[in-house]
């Protein structure tokens, strides 16, 4: 394995540090790495996987001001790219504003999701709330041809080489980006090559949505009024549709009056608004639903009258205070805390009644499916199980939502995944012909992996491990991105 250490961030943080999302699985990676062809451990590459599997992932460098939470750590992006049966790697971080401020400083400069935003060093900032580092740290999809990273509590959208990671800078309209940023979970349809997206902050209308083209030009934007500021996290979008929410766990409103930031359950039902792609206010449908949050939506579409919409529905979105009072502010990260479940809703476009059914027991989340169906029904679900109590994925499973049955992946103890990308395998004619991508983190080994999995039997135990050159952090989100969909590849 030829490997070369492309670069090395400033970090202060002690080296004998013990916080539990800055150490074990989550212990940061500093260190940036290209490596040309990377070593099969086991199995062997299949030849019809041509792509790049792309991973976000929260990468800390300086102590917080007062408190850290783990979806405060810089992005860096790791990238596998497969060719010809082989593959190569590099990791980088996202060269954010930022990220480039705090390593001239040498310190953090603004504040964490889990403190005020009034202990804030340095003026501006970003987020939703305010005063936050943009850590671009969130998600990552290609659009374009570029790598496009974006922060769950909306910043800048910014645009990576897909294949070198270098940070090619933020995203503007012809110079033009909405105030509030831009949200995680920008939606590509690789039908159309359109993105969507959506911000939400603390001023009236509280919440836009806006399109993207092929050719990253914005061709269309709208406010989405909402009653009061809201915390929606993902969308969805049909053939036909998108669709946006406002869930009934936002910000308690008499803290709020204070300028303290607290979450609450209010007295409310679900919202989702149901609007046409390029739909305006006047477009939008409400439909109410059951109270919960939802993280992540797997997918959408229209089945007659109906806009059907898949994700996972939390049963308790506020946990109970029955857990050790040290990991009590990570309470929204573990999916048993939260228990997450596949749901589907059903919003009837001519009666404006919703139906919704739960479909599975088991808790999991971070559902992928292929993007051939993507906007399309779908069969299969490909999606994580947690470790209790934390947030780490122990192991897959996929939902086979036709047939009622599932398939798992239990990996050892103390390995970790991550989100999974779903690449169909060439000349692919079923849903199940792809295969599935994954990075370990293995604590007791201390190491990495990439795992290539066949997507119609994850339960067969991957057929490729790769070996990484450094063990990586645990983080967020994935994609997958075909050779087609980058321009530089051949
Ligand atoms: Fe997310």
């Amino acid at each position: 394995m030829d490997v070369d250490l492309l670069g090395r961030a400033l970090r202060t943080l002690p080296d004998d540090d013990d916080h539990p999302y800055r150490s074990g699985p989550w212990r940061p990676q500093h260190e940036e790495w290209s490596v040309d062809v990377l070593d099969v451990v086991e199995g062997a590459l299949p030849d019809d996987l041509e792509g790049v599997y792309l991973r976000n992932t929260e990468n800390p460098v300086h102590l917080p001001i007062e408190r850290y939470h783990p979806f405060d750590g810089d992005g860096m992006v790791h990238a596998v790219a497969f060719r010809d049966g082989r593959a190569s790697y590099r990791n980088r971080f996202v060269r954010t504003q930022g990220f480039e401020a705090e390593q001239e400083a040498g310190r953090s400069l603004w504040a964490g999701i889990s403190e005020s935003p009034k202990v804030a060093e340095a003026p501006g900032g970003w987020g939703a709330r305010g005063r936050m580092k943009d850590a671009s740290s969130t998600d990552v999809v290609v659009h374009a041809g570029q790598a496009v990273t974006s922060f769950w509590q909306c910043g800048d959208l910014y645009r990576l080489d897909p294949l070198t990671l270098d940070t090619l800078g933020a995203t503007g309209w012809d110079g033009w980006f909405p105030d509030t940023g831009v949200s995680a979970h920008t939606k590509v349809d690789p039908a159309t090559g359109e993105m969507f997206f959506f911000g939400y902050g603390l001023e009236a209308p509280y919440l836009h949505y806006g399109v993207v083209d092929a050719e990253d030009r914005l061709v269309h934007h709208t406010p989405v009024p909402l009653p009061g500021p809201r915390l929606p996290h993902d969308m969805a979008f049909t053939t036909d549709h998108v669709i946006l929410n406002a869930f009934p766990m936002y910000w308690d409103e008499d803290l709020l009056a204070r300028g303290r930031f607290a979450l609450a359950m209010h007295d409310e039902p679900s919202r989702f608004a149901v609007l046409p792609r390029r739909g305006g206010v006047d477009d939008i449908r409400w439909f109410e639903a059951d109270p919960t949050y939802v993280l992540h939506f797997t997918n959408a579409w229209e089945e007659g009258d109906e806009v059907v919409l898949e994700g996972f529905h939390q049963d308790t979105p506020m946990p109970r205070p029955d857990v050790s009072d040290d990991m009590w502010m990570f309470r929204y990260l573990a999916l048993d805390w939260m228990e997450t479940h596949l749901h589907r809703w059903r919003f009837d476009l001519v009666t404006g009644e919703t139906k919704e059914e739960r479909l599975r027991d088991e808790f999991t989340e971070f559902g992928i499916v292929n993007p051939a169906v993507a906007g399309r029904s779908h069969r299969y679900v490909h999606a994580a199980t947690g470790k209790p109590g934390w947030f780490l994925f122990d192991g897959l499973v996929t939902h086979d939502v036709a047939a009622g049955t599932d398939t798992h992946l239990r990996l050892p103890d103390g390995v970790y995944c991550s989100e999974v990308g779903v690449a169909p395998k060439a000349g692919a004619t079923d849903e199940d012909d792809a295969y599935l991508v994954t990075l370990t983190t293995d604590v007791a080994q201390d190491r990495s992996e990439c795992l290539v999995l066949d997507a119609a039997d994850i339960s067969a135990g991957p057929v490729a491990r790769l070996r990484l050159p450094q063990r990586i952090s645990s983080g967020t989100h994935a994609h997958w991105a075909p050779a087609s969909a980058l321009p530089g590849w051949s």
